[in-house]
C-alpha cells in the first residue's frame, strides 16, 4: 500500500482525524525541513504530514526549504505527496472557495534552491517535466472532490509567484494572458523537487480570494482567513476521502 505524504500549507498546519503515532526532526543534506515529520494513521491508512509553513505557521513561501522537505519525506518512507495550497483565483469559474486541482505549472520564482542535481554529481541531469502532475493522484482527487459535493476544477495552470507580497494588477493581467488560471506562492520548486526524486505529485488547490485586479477591491487577510477556515474543513474530508 503506497504511503502518502501531506504538505499541508496556509491553514492546515495540522491534520484533525489523524491518529499520531509519533513526530521525528528529521536532518538532511540540505537542512532541516520546516517542522518535525508527523508519522500517522489517517482513515485507517499509514500517513505522513509536514506543516510547509512549520507549525506554528512562521515560514514565508519564499523561505521554505523545499528541498529539505522533499527529501525528509522521501527518507521518511514517503511514496507519494499530495499538496494543499491555498491560491488566489485568475479565472472567472475560480472564486473563493472553489477548488483546482492543476494540470500545469508555470514557474515565476526566483532565488530558491530547485533542484537537488547540481553542486557534487557525476553528471548533468534534465528530468521531463513535461507533465508535472501525477495523473493516478489527479484522478484520485477530482474523483474525491466530486464524491464530496465540491465546487471545482478538474484542470488548471498553476502560476507560482514568488511573495511573500500579492501580485499588481498588471502582473495578473500578463500571468492570465500566460494561461495561469490560478496564483500561489508554493506550488515551486515543491512539485519539481518530488519529480526529481520519483515521488508521484499532486496538488489540491482552494482559493481563498480573488486574485489582484478579479474583485472591485484590494485583498485584505480577513477575507483570505475566512475562505481557508470554510475551505479547509473541505480539504480534510477530501483527503480523507483519497487516503481512504
Ligand atoms: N496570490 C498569490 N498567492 C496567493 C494568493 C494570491 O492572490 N492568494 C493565496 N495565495
Amino acid at each position: 500500500m503506497t504511503v502518502h505524504a501531506i504538505i499541508g500549507g496556509t491553514g492546515l498546519t495540522e491534520l484533525d482525524g489523524l491518529v499520531l503515532r509519533e513526530t521525528k526532526a528529521i536532518e538532511t543534506p540540505y537542512g532541516s525541513p520546516s517542522a518535525d515529520i508527523v508519522f500517522g494513521e489517517y482513515a485507517g491508512r499509514d500517513v505522513l504530514f509536514l506543516a510547509r509553513h512549520g507549525h506554528p505557521h512562521r515560514i514565508p513561501p519564499h523561505q521554505v526549504n523545499y528541498r529539505a522537505n522533499v527529501w525528509a519525506l522521501k527518507q521518511a518512507g514517503a511514496q507519494a505527496i499530495v499538496a494543499v495550497n491555498a491560491v488566489g483565483g485568475i479565472h472567472a469559474a475560480m472564486g473563493s472557495g472553489h477548488f483546482c486541482v492543476p494540470h500545469q505549472v508555470i514557474d515565476y520564482s526566483y532565488g530558491r534552491e530547485h533542484t537537488f542535481f547540481e553542486g557534487d554529481i557525476d553528471h548533468v541531469t534534465h528530468i521531463d517535466f513535461s507533465f508535472p502532475y501525477d495523473g493516478d493522484l489527479r484522478e484520485r482527487l477530482i474523483a474525491a472532490l466530486a464524491a464530496q459535493g465540491c465546487a471545482f476544477s478538474s484542470h488548471g495552470v498553476y502560476g507560482c509567484t514568488q511573495g511573500p507580497r500579492l501580485e499588481t494588477v498588471a502582473e495578473i493581467a500578463r500571468m492570465e494572458r500566460d494561461g495561469c488560471d490560478i496564483v500561489g506562492m508554493t506550488g515551486m520548486p515543491e512539485a519539481v523537487l518530488a519529480r526529481e526524486l520519483d515521488l508521484p505529485y499532486a496538488c489540491l488547490a482552494l482559493v481563498v480570494n480573488p486574485a489582484a485586479g478579479k474583485s472591485s477591491g484590494v485583498i485584505t487577510m480577513s477575507e483570505i482567513e475566512a475562505a481557508l477556515v470554510e475551505g479547509i474543513g473541505k480539504a480534510r474530508a477530501v483527503l480523507a476521502r483519497i487516503l481512504a
